[in-house]
Formats: structure tokens, sequence, C-alpha cells
């Protein structure tokens, strides 16, 4: 295969702290609202994905997590498109057919961003195959709305933008992950077997039937982005905290008030609210802050100071059946020591709530990997199949 052009990247999974949720374009994905988002390390949670273009190739193919899925779908086909629509490679390779392989390296099943990471890393590889160098964000978020996020490492902003064409609705870095570098992160995987109503949806339903959802786009997010840029610049954890829940509460109260209503937080999901709240009274400051997105886990912000008594009490208040050990993934940690100084909750739930723990933290955008990580043998076939 030595005519193919072949490229490998992985690309973050980001969890906004200032929600997107509407878009007044559908088809071109411009969102009703500005956000704000805090992309996370790809050492634990990444999709990574090969691309090869060949004039062998006799057809384009897609295999996702092993599985090869129709090439057939809209967002996808725009992605590929619009790259092509910038390409700086010969003619000829333009018409070369294309095979893309995607892996997550946490579950999809999970209910984890793994869209915004998908569709990051899709359109960066692209971007290489196809020797594009301007912004990509505003192909990535023709993918999905929030994978424009997951182009740039740090805090990123995601522009709502003014014209109708969408090509200003972009995001850009608003702080690089080592302006911040405490910033730490903990997801709480909760077990649920409900299916929710996807983002895609369920915002459509929001634009559609929700006044609370004006109300938060006229009079609210623009004071909630102001003083989250505001927080990030100064570092002030206080003010990131508050506002960080503040908005997800906001957007979550925007689900119910859609008719009929989009409901993603279970009664875990409000445990751990609450655990929040107490564990930050019990404390006399803000320690942690909890954010949702359409689904029932907990993203929790935190510095990495806290992190030994937070998890140390979180075992604690959601134990697990098993070993602690297999509970908590991600950076390594020991929560075992004694000296670990706690704030005194008395709250206990019954077991097995959350399925897992992922102990991560704030990290870089996509990245190149060596041919040696690629997801496709020489013939441009999947080396794993599920
Ligand atoms: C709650 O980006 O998944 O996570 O643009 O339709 O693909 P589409 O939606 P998606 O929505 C994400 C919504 C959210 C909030 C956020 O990430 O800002």
């Amino acid at each position: 295969m030595s005519e193919n052009f072949v490229v490998t990247a992985t690309a973050p999974v980001n969890i906004a702290t200032i929600k997107y949720w509407g878009k007044k374009d559908e088809k071109l994905i411009i969102p009703v609202n500005d956000s704000i988002s805090a992309t996370l390390s790809s050492d634990y949670m990444c999709a990574k994905t090969t691309i090869a273009i060949s004039p062998n190739f006799e057809k384009d193919q897609i295999w996702l997590n092993g599985i090869e899925e129709s090439i057939e779908n809209p967002r996808l086909l725009n992605c590929i498109r619009n790259i092509k629509n910038k390409a700086k490679i010969g003619t000829d390779k333009l018409k070369w057919k294309i095979h893309i392989c995607s892996e997550n390296n946490f579950p999809t099943a999970a209910g984890l961003a793994s869209s915004s990471a998908g569709y990051a890393c899709l359109v960066y590889a692209l971007s290489h195959i196809y020797n594009v160098k301007e912004n990509i964000s505003d192909i990535a978020r023709q993918g999905s709305g929030s994978a424009c996020r997951s182009i740039y490492g740090g805090f990123v902003q995601w522009y709502t933008g003014i014209k109708n064409d969408g090509s200003d609705s972009i995001a850009l870095q608003l702080a690089p992950a080592s302006h911040w570098p405490e910033m730490r992160v903990i997801i709480l995987v909760v077990n649920d077997k409900q299916k929710k109503t996807s983002s895609t949806i369920g915002m459509q339903r929001t634009v559609e039937t929700s006044k609370l959802l004006h109300y938060r786009v006229k009079y609210c997010v623009q004071g909630h982005i102001d003083k989250m840029i505001q927080a990030i610049k100064n570092k002030n954890f206080d003010l990131f905290a508050e506002i960080t829940m503040r908005d997800s509460n906001q957007f979550h109260a925007v689900c119910l008030d859609t008719y009929p209503p989009a409901i993603y937080m279970n009664d875990t999901s409000h445990a751990i609210a609450s655990f929040v709240h107490e564990y930050n009274a019990a404390a006399n400051s803000y320690k942690v802050a909890y954010t949702f997105d359409a689904g029932p886990n907990a993203c929790l912000f935190t510095l990495e100071k806290n992190v030994p008594a937070l998890l140390y009490t979180i075992t604690k208040v959601f134990p697990t059946s098993g070993s602690v050990k297999d509970y908590i993934t991600g950076i390594p940690i020991n929560i075992e020591n004694k000296s670990i100084n706690a704030p005194e909750i008395n709250i206990s739930m019954q077991s097995d709530l959350l399925k897992y723990v992922i102990y991560t933290k704030v990290g870089e955008g996509p990245t190149l990997l060596p041919d040696t990580e690629s997801l496709l043998n020489r013939e441009g076939l999947p080396l794993r199949l599920a």
C-alpha cells in the first residue's frame, strides 16, 4: 500500500462548564449561545482514529469501535466534504476512496461525551490527510456541536457567531491546560438502565417548547460566560465552582421545562449534587463543583490538593461492593493514607450506585500518532473487529 496516505490521531473529550443547549440552525449546527469547556487529558479518555485514502480502495468505509457502520451519515459526509473543499493536495487524490477506523478508549455505553472526541478526531485526522491548515473547529462543529471545542486543549470558548453561514461559529482557546495545572476532574459514572433522549433531539425539543430557554439565552448566559472567563483568567476556583454548578442546574431546569420534559439526571445524580453542596458546606469553602450533561453521570471539578480527601469521601458515601482499586481508574492515587483529612459528612448511600470513578485532569488538544499506532492494516482494513 505504498501509495496510501495514512494518518492516525487522538482527540480528547471536553466537558462544558457553560452549556451549549439549542441550535439556531439545525443543519449548520449554530448554537443559540456561547459555551465554555475544559478539555480532558487524552491519557484516560480519548477517541483514536486512523484514516487512509488509496487508489486501490473500492468504496468509502467506516468502522466504529470494531463495527462497520454506514458512511451515509449526513454529518459525517458534511465533515468530509467541507475538509475536501479546503484540501491542498492533488485533485487525483481527492477522488481516492477513504477508509476510516475509530475507537474510544472508554466504554461508549458509559454515556460520556464520546461524540465530541469522535468528531474532533475525525476532522483533525482528515485535515492532515487533505493538508488543511485553517481553523477546523467550524468543520468539527458540523459533526457534533460540542466537538468543535475538542479541537483545542485547556479551557475553550465556542462563539455563537453572527454570520448566517456559521463561518464565525468557531472555538478558540481561552487558556492552555498549563495555565491552571492544579485543576482536576473526577467523573462519576452512574449505574443507569434508562434510555435517554439524545442531546440532538432533546435540544431541538427545548428550542421548540421551552420559554425558559429563551430567558436563559437572553438574560443569563452572557453573565455566566463573563464570570467564567474571569474565574479562569484569575484561577478563582470559588467563582469557577459556583458558576459551573449554577449553569449546570439552569441547563437541567431548561430540560425540565421542555415539553414533554427531557430528564437526564436520575436519583443518583441528585444525590451527588447534594453531596457536593454538603461537602463544601462542611469544609466551609468551595472544594468541588459538579456539572451534568445529557445523562446521569457527574463530572466533578476540584483542585489537586483536595483530591485525596474528596476521593476518600466518595468511596465512603458512594461505596462499591468490589475493590476500591478497580473502582477508581485514571491517574494513580493512594487514598488509603490514614493522614487524609476529610470533612465530616453524614450521608451514606447504598452500594454500587456508581459503576466506577475516573480521576483525570485538564489536558491538551488532538495529536498525531506514529504509524505503529495505526488501527488499519496494510490493506486498509481494521486490525481489530468487535
Ligand atoms: C449537554 O454536541 O452532543 O453536552 O450538536 O446535536 O451533536 P449535537 O449535540 P452535542 O450536545 C452537547 C450538549 C451538552 C452540553 C455541552 O457539551 O455544551
